[in-house]
């Protein structure tokens, strides 16, 4: 299917109803927020009426329950058929973020159990104000990225990987608009996942020109999608020196990636993502220490999110046109590295003056902004891994949002609550910009003050975006799972989840 279609394991999600849902189904989740909860559960219908006091003494024997409970019992009729009791939370101890987060560990509790067929009452998972509908698609997507691994570098098992053959959410009733929300979730869960393969691919095989071919790829096999790939002629051509700039110490040569999808009206502008593609950053002259250059493959996570986002939206043809632009590169130090001091001049005709040659990204993003003028976006978002001090502000659960217009702000909040992909938004006053003022060139790339490095990021590539209403998300906080989440290690796949919504959101104005 994939990069690495060899070793994917092919999960199917299917909606069901009690009466539907096979008899011999392996692995039946419940989720109950009180033990009392459990009698009435319609799942019983399907367990043997011998072992439903069983699984009632069972669960008594727990003195309390709570959402970090799991109980899981053999049926004592037929000891390969499994319950899986799991705690879910209630009221306001319940939200989106636990909610998928349970989803998710229902997924890994069967792959453990070695069940084939999985069945999830959804309502156990429901949340106020959720349509059935977005119930349904969120879940799927949380199932995909739940039951994903990163296997392609490790021999296989023998008896191959765990896996789960058939997952069955099972509704109250099954309609068109389920099938189709079913659907959609599994083109983003698809989509998530692959962004984090190319993400977890190492530096040493991901590099530009990998990440442009996976773009190339993505145009194959949806035939909507419009790839274009500029190499580094074409790059100079366009006076883009911010990303010659970076890439000088690499030998691996830069590649500016540009992908169109026009689904909606002509009348209508586009929105332009703009993702960071740096595929290792090793700081360049300002070499990173042994700790800080671990992981540093993965900052390509912002391109990544951008290639799959496009991808996803042109699968799940949204009325709506997207460009994607991505700046592929490699930081390095070498002889023709480029220098502290050096001035380049973006497509913008402002210059940069560099005072650290490890303030890259925002270098080569200043050249993808500048390049998006070109399109009179009614949007620009960028998704950039850009500052470790975003991290240090906000933790490893959510991403950090900055936004031109007060306005996009409560849309992006809601956006990101609603898709999974949390943001937080930090302040982006002009006084800011003072920190960053040039002395050789218009604009230095990294300030004297050791405080607020999120904002002077933001603020520098506000510089680069005009007028245009813009959105900077900083994914350094959520570039990798963190335990807890039910997700595997290494990259989270974040911003893909975020751009669709989005899309969704403007496909619908
Ligand atoms: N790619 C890094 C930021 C990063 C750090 C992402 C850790 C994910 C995890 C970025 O290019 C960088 O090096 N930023 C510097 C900026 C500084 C030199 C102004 C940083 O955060 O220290
Ligand atoms: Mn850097
Ligand atoms: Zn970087």
């Amino acid at each position: 299917m994939f990069l690495c279609a060899k070793i994917e394991i092919a999960m199917r999600i299917k909606l069901a109803t009690i009466s539907s849902l096979p008899k011999n189904t392996q692995c039946l989740v419940v989720g109950i927020s009180q033990k009392e909860a459990y009698k009435k559960h319609p799942f019983l219908s399907l367990v043997p009426a011998s072992d439903r006091d069983y699984l009632q003494a069972s669960l008594n024997a727990e003195s309390v329950w709570n959402e970090k409970k799991v109980l899981i019992i053999s049926l004592p009729s037929e000891p390969s058929r499994k319950i899986v009791l799991m705690g879910v939370g209630e009221g306001t101890s319940w939200n989106h973020r636990r909610r998928q987060a349970s989803i998710r560990k229902a997924v890994l509790l069967s792959k453990d159990l070695k069940a084939s067929s999985v069945a999830l009452y959804l309502n156990d998972f429901s949340l106020p104000n959720m349509s059935p509908e977005a119930a349904v698609r969120t879940a799927a997507e949380n199932i995909l990225m739940a039951n994903f691994s990163f296997n392609k570098y490790k021999e296989i098992p023998q008896g191959g990987w765990l896996a789960i053959e058939t997952v069955s959410m099972v509704v109250n009733k099954i309609k068109k608009s389920l099938d189709k929300a079913l659907d959609d979730g599994v083109i983003v869960g698809e989509e998530v996942n692959h962004c984090r393969v190319l993400s977890n691919t190492p530096g040493g095989d991901m590099t530009p020109k990998k990440l442009a071919t996976a773009a190339l790829e993505d145009s194959k096999r949806i035939k909507t999608l419009k790839v274009k790939i500029l190499d580094d002629k074409e790059i100079t051509k366009l006076g883009m020196g911010g990303v010659i700039g970076v890439s000088r110490g690499s030998s691996e040569r830069p590649y500016f990636i540009i992908m169109e999808y026009w689904g909606g009206a002509k009348s209508k502008t586009p929105l332009v993502f703009v993702g960071k593609g740096v595929t290792f950053d090793t700081g360049g002259l300002n070499l990173k220490p042994t700790d800080g250059i671990y992981e540093m493959h993965l900052d390509m996570s912002g391109g990544a999110a951008v290639i799959n986002a496009i991808s996803a939206i042109a699968r799940l043809k949204l009325p709506i046109n997207v460009i994607g632009l991505v700046p592929a590169v490699e930081n390095m130090p070498s002889g023709s590295s480029y220098h502290p001091g050096d001035v380049l001049r973006t497509i913008t005709g402002k210059t940069i003056e560099v005072l650290n040659t490890d303030a890259e990204g925002r270098i080569i993003l200043a050249d993808a902004l500048g390049y998006a003028h070109r399109y009179k976006p009614q949007l620009i978002v960028d998704v950039a891994t850009l500052t470790g001090a975003a991290m240090v502000a906000l933790g490893q659960r959510v991403s950090a949002l900055f936004t031109n217009d007060g306005k996009l702000e409560e849309i992006a909040r809601a956006v990101g609550e609603k898709s999974g992909d949390e943001i937080w938004p930090l302040p982006l006053w002009d006084e800011y910009a003072d920190d960053i003022q040039g002395t050789f060139g218009d604009v230095a790339n990294a300030a004297k003050t050791r405080y607020g490095g999120a904002i002077l990021g933001a603020i520098f590539l506000k510089q680069f975006v005009g007028d245009y209403p813009w959105i900077h998300l900083d994914i350094a906080p959520t570039m990798t799972t963190i335990e807890g989440q039910n997700l595997a290690k290494g990259a989270s796949g974040v911003g893909v989840r975020f751009l669709v919504e989005l899309a969704r959101k403007y496909s619908r104005r």
